[in-house]
């Protein structure tokens, strides 16, 4: 949803700018621009494409020379991808530059305002209104920039991430945020702004995230003042150190950014769990849900609002917490729940899943869920993230920083923490004998190892990537606890490859996509030991006997499935309700070699973004 990088201090502020963008280029690809003040003018190149297609043209464009400038990658809301509607933004005067990360939804009212005042504008967008906005109310206010930013965003409906600046003053940068996250990092007398903390990771660990509606005002020599959009009250900044090394968001030796984080995903598993599950010891600690488990032992039912695959990851949670913990689970879109006048009360405990912990969908299904005073619990990969801070308690996935756009290892850590949750609950409530317990203990801290095996299928599943690559269509069926990774499969081959894909429960084949199998239907049908193996079969013989192909994801040591369908690919055999962390692997897998053969641009698949923070 668009990634805004800044820079203010004694260096060059291009390179800074140019490789802060490519580590945001996650956040949108579809156009990118740069604006530097050169110690005399403002320099602006922007261009529809990718972040190099920046680089390419601002070689011939402009001097790349500054020690202030902001930087953007577009991820289109407004205006269709192209050169003008690219940002950063100049206002009329030719004064003013803006970048924008987010959606003003009074634009057009604005925009009829300022036109009727003389303004004009070149792009389609809401960015341009805003920073016409800004400069008319400077002056006309005759005020400063930071004073007429605060007064224009008071007028303003949406969300918001800027960087604004005044080629006339230009040791000032003005940043505010609504909805759409900021960092700051502070060096020594030089500062970088940044949508997150990747663009200035070599250069600092201390960062200050913005909180929504506050604003801050940074000057060169002189440090940064935070205030409050609203009543300009002052904040007291809070300076965190950051965790994350260099290493962990580059590709490592990958070819892509994806299959680093598929094969990262026995050590994001281990890490998501260590420290929780104490084997030897019978338990598993879980601060945030220890610290509440009241909340959870007296709830009605647990609503789990999530989008994308964090929704998945919520419909595996729901069999796996009605299964262990015999608590009643509702799973719904972020985006349905929000907007449908759902029943809440006090009794309920809603889980928020979200890799990014921005998803501007999930964040409103909590601030409604809290306003009827349920309690609510988030599970969130970045740490400090607008979710993380909405939330009144949670459990961190550990998965470390996920880049490629398709979600791979987020996935697993989600339904790893959300099977600890249950666990735990399970055995507070008294619904699992010891046993059992123990025996989930052990299988879970055994998964790592199995992920790491059936990712050595990576060869033979290159071979069917191979054989497939060239369909139109493809159908994902699984049962029960599989289900939801059919699911996910049918996702992860359509957000990369572009093909048609859909997922269905194995037995609602019969009631209409049946109608679709023939010799050109590729089907995989996750057909694991344990769970309706049996009835499993018997799908799959209905497929064979309407001539579909079939892909078997089946359990090592599989005779059955083997004589009947035209590939199996095996993994080793766990539990059913973890079978899920195993059976998603090798469809990420054939996605991801499917979307490779086919010369797709894996790691930023068309149209899609990786943190969607506007509706
Ligand atoms: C986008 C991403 C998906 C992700 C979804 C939810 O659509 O492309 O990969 O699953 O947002 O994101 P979240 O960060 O809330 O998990």
């Amino acid at each position: 949803m668009c990634g805004i990088v800044g820079y203010l201090g004694p260096r060059e502020a291009y390179p800074i700018i140019i490789e802060g963008l490519k580590r945001l280029e996650y956040r949108g690809y579809d156009s990118a621009g740069i604006a530097l003040f050169d110690g005399n003018d403002l320099k602006v190149s922007k261009t529809k494409g990718k972040v190099a297609d920046l680089e390419a043209r601002s070689e011939k464009e402009i001097t790349k020379h500054g020690s202030v400038g902001i930087g953007h990658t577009r991820w289109a809301t407004h205006g269709v991808p192209n050169d003008v509607n690219s940002h950063p933004h100049i206002s009329n005067s030719g004064e003013l530059v803006i970048i924008h990360n987010g959606i003003i939804e009074n634009y057009e009212s604005l925009k009829k305002e300022l036109i009727s005042r003389g303004y004009t504008f070149q792009s389609d967008t809401d960015t341009e209104v805003l920073v016409n906005l800004i400069e008319d109310v400077k002056k006309q206010e005759k005020v400063k920039l930071g004073k007429a930013v605060q007064i224009a965003l008071n007028q303003v409906i949406g969300a918001y991430a800027i960087a604004v600046f005044d080629k006339n003053k230009p040791e000032e940068i003005v940043i505010a945020r609504l909805g759409s996250p900021l960092a700051i990092g502070i060096g020594e007398d030089e500062f970088f702004i940044a949508s997150d903390a990747s663009p200035f990771l070599e250069y600092t660990k201390d960062a200050i995230y913005l909180e929504d509606e506050e604003m801050a005002i940074i000057r060169f020599h002189k440090g940064i003042k935070i205030r409050k959009i609203k009543d300009d009250s002052l904040v007291d900044p809070y300076i965190q150190k950051l965790q994350l090394n260099l290493e962990e968001i580059e590709k490592s030796g990958y070819d892509h950014f994806m299959l680093k984080e598929i094969h990262e995903q026995p050590k994001a598993i281990t890490d998501t769990y260590r420290g929780r599950l104490l084997r030897h010891e019978a338990i598993i600690k879980m601060a945030g849900v220890e610290d509440n488990m009241k909340k959870f032992l007296n709830a009605d039912r647990i609503i789990i609002v999530a989008c994308g695959t964090s929704w998945h990851a919520g419909l595996v949670a729901e069999y796996i917490f009605e299964d262990l913990a015999r608590v009643p689970v509702e799973v719904e879109y972020a985006s349905e729940f929000r907007y449908r006048n759902p029943i809440i009360t006090e009794k309920d405990v809603l889980i928020a899943i979200s890799q990014s912990g921005e998803t501007a969908d999930t964040l409103a299904a909590i601030k409604l869920a809290k306003s009827k005073g349920a309690f609510v619990f988030g599970v969130c990969n970045v740490v400090g993230s607008s979710i993380a801070r909405e939330t009144d308690a949670g459990a961190y996935t550990h998965a470390g920083p996920e880049i490629g756009v398709a979600s791979t290892k987020a996935f697993t850590t989600q339904i790893t923490v959300l099977t600890l949750m249950a666990l735990r609950l399970a055995r507070a409530k008294g619904a699992i004998s010891s046993s059992d317990f123990r025996n989930h203990l052990l299988e879970l801290e055994m998964i790592p190892k199995k992920v790491e095996e059936s990712l050595k299928s990576e060869a033979h599943i290159k071979m069917i990537a191979d054989a497939y690559k060239d369909s139109h269509n493809c159908l994902y069926l699984g049962r029960g606890f599989n289900f939801p990774v059919a699911l996910e499969g049918a996702l992860k081959l359509k957000e990369i490859s572009y093909i048609h894909a859909e997922g269905y429960p194995a037995a609602e084949m019969k009631h209409g996509p049946i109608a679709l199998i023939d010799e050109n239907m590729p089907v995989i049908v996750i057909a694991t030991k344990k769970g309706h193996y049996e009835k499993v079969v018997s799908n799959i013989q209905e497929i064979k006997s309407r001539k579909g192909k079939i892909i078997g994801i089946v359990t090592q040591g599989d005779v059955q499935v083997k004589e009947l369908a035209d590939h199996v690919i095996e993994i080793p055999e766990t539990l059913e309700s973890l079978s899920p962390l195993l059976t998603t692997i090798p469809l990420q897998l054939l996605s991801y070699h499917i979307a490779v053969m086919l010369g797709k641009n894996v790691d930023q698949p068309r149209n899609l973004a990786k943190s969607v923070t506007v509706e």
